[in-house]
């Protein structure tokens, strides 16, 4: 198999770096987010066809502003510079980048600009169109050697290039919605400019790795701790295809996911001649709950039964030879973040088990972001509703049912959310929401049905829309919906007999009620 072609986005701490990134792998190129720091000898390395730097908050003429060793312009590698990344190059090529005096140069949101079509990155593109600007510095002097190739009302060098060298820049952020045809530019610079063949697809990312597995594992065991969420069942269908029955998937039931989910994630893995544990540990896990109201014990009940439970499997299968973890490249980057008050115990976030003994660890998924986890699982033949499952929490169900949790309760959950789930689908509202699920209030209320009086729970409906589930929007459902999500709940569900709709936003909510 031919060299797989990589690009490198240099990182100057902008906001939509990772969009970049995604950008650059919609066009079917692989590439990776490295940090301005990364030395010549790693880049040199790394071997991109082409490299991009990405904007930043910095003023590119401080002294303590992130820079590059001018060396980068000597490798022969094309260079893409958006927003701060073009001042940068313009500075380092004998440009001149100041800040704007007054207002007419500083540019922020859409801006009609014009672009010269005879510049490669600018080929098949209209002569102008909206571009999305946020810079408050200008280029007083274009560096020798590059043209002026597009414009706005207000300034004269939106962009810049020299084509000899392959070398652009773009002032606005050609990866955000906001800038028509900007995937276009990234487009042309990756196949006009860089000759990229357009190598990154899953289903040679998906061989390449089942190969790379194989090599490395040889006929060594392996381990997985299968959750049934997205991640943890692609990097599980992948190594099942790559080694068989070489892999053993301990699948912990704790008895408290969602209506018939265990037995769906077991159908999902039927396909594959590996070594499927599942664990029936309900009656232990509601057992050590038993009576437990506060969510925080309920969370570290369920996180230290987890390990417990793995453990006991894992000795029984004796020495593995390696661990797989689901980690996915946005965990990787995020790994990093700072000290944040701790709102919540995340169960089965971050953190190795200390508690098997493996000789390594083996992270198939630590490239992919999450939509490219999900093409993979297609790939694999993973089923639709597998792959495009919603995230669920690791202490599951039980953090849904409010106060101490009984099976009963955990039942009446169970149905009141699949009719929610099922209404959502038929409603075809599911890629409208992030995430959406029923909540067993312990609080009961009077109601009338028939001619008698009920007193049974009240039943919290929840969805939101976000994009990092660091903050989130409560979803406008239309209220035809929620009427027949209501109607069918009180109606099937025994012990249900009123429902209210969460309409806070994260924050100051949660998204999870406990
Ligand atoms: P909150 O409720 O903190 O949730 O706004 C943010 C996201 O995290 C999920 N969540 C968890 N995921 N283990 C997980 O793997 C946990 O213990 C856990 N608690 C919350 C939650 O469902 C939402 O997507």
């Amino acid at each position: 198999m031919e060299k797989q072609q990589k690009v490198l986005v240099l990182d100057f701490g902008g906001q939509y770096n990772q969009l970049i990134a995604r950008r650059v792998r919609e066009c079917n190129v692989y590439c990776e987010v490295k940090p301005y720091t990364t030395t010549i000898e790693a880049i040199k390395e790394f071997d991109p066809i082409g490299i991009i730097f990405t904007g930043g908050p910095n003023s590119v003429y401080l002294e303590t502003s992130p820079q590059v060793d001018p060396e980068i312009f000597n490798l022969n590698i094309p260079i893409f510079g958006i927003c701060y990344g073009c001042q940068l190059m313009a500075h380092h090529l004998g440009g001149l980048v100041t800040e704007a005096q007054d207002d007419s140069a500083r540019e922020y949101g859409k801006t009609v600009t014009y672009y010269d079509n005879t510049c490669k990155i600018f080929k098949g593109l209209p002569e102008s169109a909206v571009s999305w600007m946020s810079h408050g510095d200008y280029m007083a002097k274009t560096p020798e050697g590059f043209a002026l190739v597009a414009h706005s009302a207000a300034c004269p060098n939106v962009a810049i290039a020299d084509e000899k060298r392959g070398f652009y820049g773009v002032q606005y952020h050609p990866e955000v919605n906001h800038t028509e045809y900007g995937v276009q530019m990234i487009r042309n610079f990756l196949y006009e400019v860089c000759g990229a063949k357009g190598d990154w697809t899953m289903g040679d990312y998906k061989e390449r790795s089942i190969k790379e597995i194989r090599e490395k594992v040889k006929d060594g065991k392996v381990l997985l701790a299968l959750s049934g969420g997205v991640d943890s069942s692609v990097a599980a269908a992948l190594l099942a295809e790559a080694v068989g029955n070489q892999l053993t998937c301990v699948f912990v039931d704790h008895g408290l996911m969602r209506k018939d989910e265990g037995d769906e994630v077991e159908e999902a893995f039927a396909k594959w001649n590996i070594n499927f544990v599942r664990v029936d540990a309900e009656a232990r896990f509601l057992g050590k709950l038993a009576g437990q109201a506060d969510p925080e014990t309920k969370r570290k009940i369920i996180g230290e039964e987890f390990i417990r439970v793995f453990e006991e499997e894992a000795k029984k299968i004796g020495t593995v030879d390696f661990l797989v973890q689901g980690t996915i490249y946005p965990d990787v980057i995020e790994s990093g973040a700072g000290n944040a008050a701790v709102i919540k115990s995340h169960h089965n976030v971050g953190g190795l088990p200390d508690y098997v003994d493996f000789k390594e660890i083996i992270e198939p998924l630590r490239l992919l972001f999450k939509d490219e986890v999900r093409q993979l699982g297609r790939e694999l033949g993973l089923p639709e509703y597998l792959v495009m499952r919603q995230p669920f929490p690791g202490p599951g169900l039980a953090i849904r049912v409010i106060g101490d949790i009984t099976k009963e309760k955990l039942d009446i959950l169970r149905d009141a959310d699949f009719i929610f789930r099922d209404e959502i689908a038929k409603a075809n509202l599911e890629h409208t929401m992030n995430q959406y699920f029923a909540v067993l209030t312990n609080m009961r209320s009077v109601g009338v049905m028939g001619d008698g009086r009920t007193y049974d729970y009240t039943l919290a409906l929840r969805s939101v829309t976000t994009t990092d589930f660091m903050t989130a929007e409560w979803t406008r459902i239309p209220w035809e919906v929620l009427d027949r999500v209501s109607v069918r709940i009180v109606n099937e569900v025994k012990g249900i007999n009123r429902i209210v709709y969460d309409i806070t936003s994260k924050p100051p909510a949660t998204i999870e009620w406990e």
